[in-house]
């Protein structure tokens, strides 16, 4: 099983739209049993996005509990085959989820490890909270493959710098290099110059972080924004965003 977790340092990066696509492309088009879990407590949108389901059991739920089963938490999609754990849009002020409590989250990153080594999947991807919250600074160390999302501004390069300075520095290095980081420019405009430019933030980046494996660039697709728009986050294969994800995949998964 390879576990892996989309991140970003800002919002609205497409972690979302990129983790759903992954899994959905995994599932059709390379035949492996994938789950997505969504692991953002400030902001949990899969409810709206996957409402076939009426889950009442989240992932909060788990976290909150002691419990070593993840079966009771996964649901279908019926569009498509990868599972789905929900969470919770309700804020309950009472649960440890939202807090900042290390050890607590230190443990919980134990019970996940127990629950999903006995689940009988290829791939499980997490959706997580932008930004260093604790589950996902925790998660990650459970991870093969970390996706770092950043759109192309200033203010995603410098998140993007906190992160791979304070997080992933560490924790590449901890892992032995055994997990890997892929960077992935989202939403660049499509003008002659953003090559160039997109050139000189990778070279930059790789010398100043030479663990990282790739670093990628996704255009802003007007087609792509009008499928979200639709509320059609399972991307058709045709679509110029879902064919650089699956491309992606092929490149950095599926190679052995
Ligand atoms: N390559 C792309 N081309 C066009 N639109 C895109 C692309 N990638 C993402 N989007 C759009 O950007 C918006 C934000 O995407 P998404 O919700 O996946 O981001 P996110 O990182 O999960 O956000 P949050 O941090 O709030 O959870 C969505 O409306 C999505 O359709
Ligand atoms: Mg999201």
């Amino acid at each position: 099983m390879k576990i892996m977790l989309t991140h970003s340092y800002k919002g609205g990066s497409g972690k979302t739209l990129f983790s759903i696509n992954v899994a959905n492309s995994l599932v059709t088009e390379f035949g492996k049993r994938t789950l997505l879990i969504e692991a953002d407590f400030s902001m949990a949108a899969f409810q709206a996005i996957f409402p076939e389901n009426k889950p009442d059991l989240f992932l909060n739920d788990f976290l909150n509990s002691s419990d070593n089963n993840l079966e009771n938490y996964i649901y279908p999609d019926t569009k498509s085959d990868f599972g789905i754990i929900y969470c919770d849009t309700n804020f309950k002020a009472k649960d440890q989820v939202h807090g900042s409590d290390q050890n607590f989250f230190l443990e919980k990153r134990k019970q996940l490890k127990v629950a999903l080594k006995k689940l009988d999947y290829d791939y499980v991807i997490f959706d997580v909270t932008p930004g260093l919250h604790f589950f996902a600074i925790n998660a990650i160390s459970l991870c093969d493959h970390i996706f770092l999302m950043a759109r192309p501004d200033i203010q995603n390069l410098n998140g993007l710098d906190l992160l791979l300075q304070k997080v992933f520095t560490k924790t590449v290095s901890l892992s032995r290099n055994s997990l890997k980081l892929y960077l992935i420019f989202n939403q660049l405009p499509k003008v002659d110059e953003m090559k160039g430019l997109l050139d000189r933030w990778s070279a930059d980046l790789y010398t100043k972080y030479p663990f990282l494996q790739s670093i990628e660039g996704f255009y802003y697709e007007p087609e792509t924004s009008y499928f979200t728009a639709t509320s059609q986050f399972i991307l058709p294969k045709d679509d110029p965003t879902r064919r650089e994800i699956t491309n992606f995949i092929k490149r950095n998964l599926m190679k052995t």
